[in-house]
């Protein structure tokens, strides 16, 4: 079999170990393995897909980025560009891999319904893809987050500052969550659990009232600016801000620069930014992007085509695409009360 494979989207830290597994176990079973440049790009446009040979996988299990290239490709403009994935596909391909978020998962759904040999893996630093507890690269995300922070609470304390830190995390608030919690925030403001910009002060003099004289809080890139007294330049939907680059809200700043207008604290903003995808995956990226990589191998082999490996608890499942490609996986309310215990 002619097995395809590609990284769609925003690299993630792990998708290395997935491609490897992916490799390995084709090169076992005499397969061949054909990696496809640019995510979708590679496929819409003349083929990008070249044979991989073992080399290509060697030692790469501990390397960030993806060997393979990605990209941010809409399909749909211009349009036609699904069509041509689909030829494309049946005239290079027995059978594809598709990694990524649920954009990748929306487009893998979409051809798997037409007929195409697509598996897909779940992909996104963010977290949110609904119907499974892992996606590559998270966990890599909140150690660097947790780290951070760690290294911010001993320049707060000496300064007496409220520090503001910006992550990713487009609609949902599962890095800035999950991160925070590791790190010891005093405060997390995420787009599921908005806060209004006279809470956020109250809960800072309330702080110091107590005796803390510093506070570093967490703020997810995706939260709504309007709920911090500011002016949403784009159309906000439930994935974020649509036609904007998130980072470019400047989020954080916007929320420093209200508390420096408060009056009374001293306050300094760091934007995490893309330190957050760069580098080399954690263990538990590499073991699990392995697992799901591995599966979705399985599948294609058993000729479980229109699925994608998931995670529940310590267990992978096999389940439609359909179960992934809609909706949104939100940070339950006894998940951040848990984050708010320590506010
Ligand atoms: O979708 C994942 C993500 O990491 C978001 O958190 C962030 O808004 C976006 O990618 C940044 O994408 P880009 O690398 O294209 O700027």
């Amino acid at each position: 079999m002619r097995i395809g494979v590609l990284t769609a989207g925003g690299d993630a830290p792990g998708l290395n170990a997935a491609i490897r597994a992916i490799g390995q176990m084709c090169f076992r079973d005499g397969h061949q393995l054909v990696g496809i440049a640019n995510g979708w790009a590679g496929l819409a446009g003349d083929f990008a897909g070249r044979p991989m040979v073992p080399a290509d996988i060697a030692g790469i299990v501990g390397q960030g980025g993806t060997v393979l290239g990605t990209a941010r490709f809409d399909l749909d403009n211009p349009p036609g560009g699904r069509d041509r994935v689909l030829s494309s596909i049946e005239r290079h391909l027995d059978a594809l891999i598709a990694i990524g978020g649920d954009g990748t998962q929306r487009i893998s759904h979409w051809l798997a319904d037409r007929g195409a040999a697509v598996v897909g893996v779940p992909k996104t630093l963010d977290n949110d893809l609904i119907g499974t507890d892992y996606c590559i690269g998270f966990d890599t995300a909140i150690s660097i987050v947790a780290e951070s922070l760690d290294r911010l609470h001993t320049t707060a304390a000496s300064h007496h500052r409220v520090m503001v830190v910006e992550t990713m995390g487009r609609g949902t608030g599962w890095v800035a969550a999950m991160g925070g919690l590791a790190g010891g925030a005093d405060l997390i403001v995420i787009p599921e659990f908005p806060y209004t910009m006279q809470e956020i002060i109250e809960h800072l003099v309330n702080r110091r009232a107590r005796g803390d004289a510093f506070s570093i809080i967490v703020i997810a890139e995706g939260v709504n600016l309007e709920t911090l007294g500011g002016h949403e330049s784009g159309e906000l939907s439930s994935e974020g801000v649509r036609g904007v680059r998130l980072a470019t809200r400047g989020v954080g700043q916007f929320l420093a620069s209200q508390i420096n207008a408060h009056g009374g604290f001293e306050v300094r903003t760091t934007v995490l930014g893309h330190l957050q995808r760069g580098g080399s995956p954690t263990a538990f990226d590499r073991i699990w992007a392995t697992r799901v990589g591995a599966a979705a191998y399985d599948a294609v082999a058993a000729g479980q085509f229109g699925t994608i490996p998931v995670v529940h608890g310590s267990r992978i499942e096999l389940v439609p695409l359909a179960d992934v490609a809609h909706g949104q996986r939100r940070v339950p309310r006894e998940l951040y009360e848990l984050c708010a215990a320590f506010f």
